[in-house]
């Protein structure tokens, strides 16, 4: 396993990437480490206000960094389409679109358009995220697209039946169900992709365990400080550092040779820590059977129809 880290990010100048989550965990990393870089970072980030501080702290350590906080609640089909048309309207290339903001393990809640908020968020608001700017993608010479998933994938099983979690919810279940999402729809993606012989590479990557505030938002919806507080403390020894978490996406997203429909994670123990490097989903968990299922009931899902022809 070879050290990369931070330093190794090969120069992103002239470049323009959008993180969603970028105001927290591994998202903030993932936009510090392009905007060190000289990429111009958009920060896609449901509250602004928290982007605003984030960005304030980016720029404290990076004076020169270019970053815009763009307001995108990947709960609501309606603030994509906005967010999308308003990126649009300043840009017209996309070199890399990181699909990095999710939930962990929360409550039952509902989207505005009414899914289950895990598969919601995590899945369906970054499938459409991706189908509006897949053209600005396309026009962008050595174009990616990085979606974060997790080892929690392995878990997971796609619910055709019961998509939306009608009976006998599961938040554990309902979130690999939404991170082996991520895995099907960068195989089906990379898929299509290749055989149009469009240049875009589509990657997927995941953090190990990282000590953001992922483990907390679960246990804050639910109103329980005492759970919250020892999340923290897990974290606090289990975990490693959320800056080391980002790599493995900053890898997928910058290394030359990255390849395409290919996987990357820490190398160490586990797969939970360390420097990143290919990995592979579990191998059981992956078909090409359920991936078009799964393209086919996303785009019904969002109403937002792409490479289907
Ligand atoms: N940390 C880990 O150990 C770990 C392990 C495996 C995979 N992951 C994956 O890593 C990704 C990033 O998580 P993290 O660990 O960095 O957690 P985090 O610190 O909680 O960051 C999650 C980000 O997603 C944003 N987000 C949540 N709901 C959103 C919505 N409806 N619209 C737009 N943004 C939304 C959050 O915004 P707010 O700040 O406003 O809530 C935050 O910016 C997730 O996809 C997660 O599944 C993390």
């Amino acid at each position: 396993m070879t050290k990369w880290t931070y330093s190794d990010i090969p120069s992103q100048e002239g470049r323009v990437a959008i993180v969603t989550g970028a105001n927290s965990g591994l998202g903030y990393f993932t936009a510090r480490g392009l905007a060190e870089k000289g990429c111009e970072v958009i920060m896609a980030c449901r509250n602004t206000d928290k982007g605003e501080v984030a960005r304030a702290a980016l720029l404290e350590q990076e004076p020169a960094a270019r970053l815009k906080v763009m307001e995108l609640d990947l709960s609501d089909l309606g603030s994509v389409h906005h967010f999308a048309d308003a990126f649009r309207s300043s840009y017209k290339n996309l070199d890399l679109l990181i699909n990095n903001a999710g939930l962990m393990a929360i409550p039952l809640r509902r989207t505005v358009q009414g899914f289950e908020m895990q598969f919601g968020v995590n899945h369906l608001g970054h499938f459409a995220l991706t189908a509006l700017l897949f053209d600005l993608l396309k026009a962008t010479e050595r174009s990616r697209i990085v979606n974060v998933s997790s080892a929690a994938h392995k878990m997971g099983e796609i619910r055709f039946d019961d998509i939306n979690w009608e009976k006998g919810y599961s938040k554990w279940r309902a979130y690999g169900m939404s991170k082996l999402a991520n895995i099907h729809f960068t195989h089906e993606l990379a898929d299509k992709v290749a055989a149009r012989g469009i240049d875009i590479r589509v990657v997927a990557a995941h953090p190990g365990y990282s000590d953001s505030k992922l483990i907390e938002k679960g246990p804050e919806m639910n109103g329980q400080q005492l759970m919250v507080r020892a999340g923290r403390f897990v974290n606090s020894f289990v975990a490693q550092r959320t800056e080391m978490g980002a790599l493995p996406q900053l890898f997928a997203a910058t290394l030359p040779d990255a390849v395409h429909r290919g996987y990357y994670g820490p190398g160490g123990f586990g797969g939970m820590r360390g420097y990143p490097q290919r990995t592979y989903p579990l191998r059981r968990k992956v078909s090409k059977d359920v991936q078009e299922r799964l393209w086919a009931l996303s785009e019904k899902m969002t109403g937002l129809s792409f490479l289907s022809k």
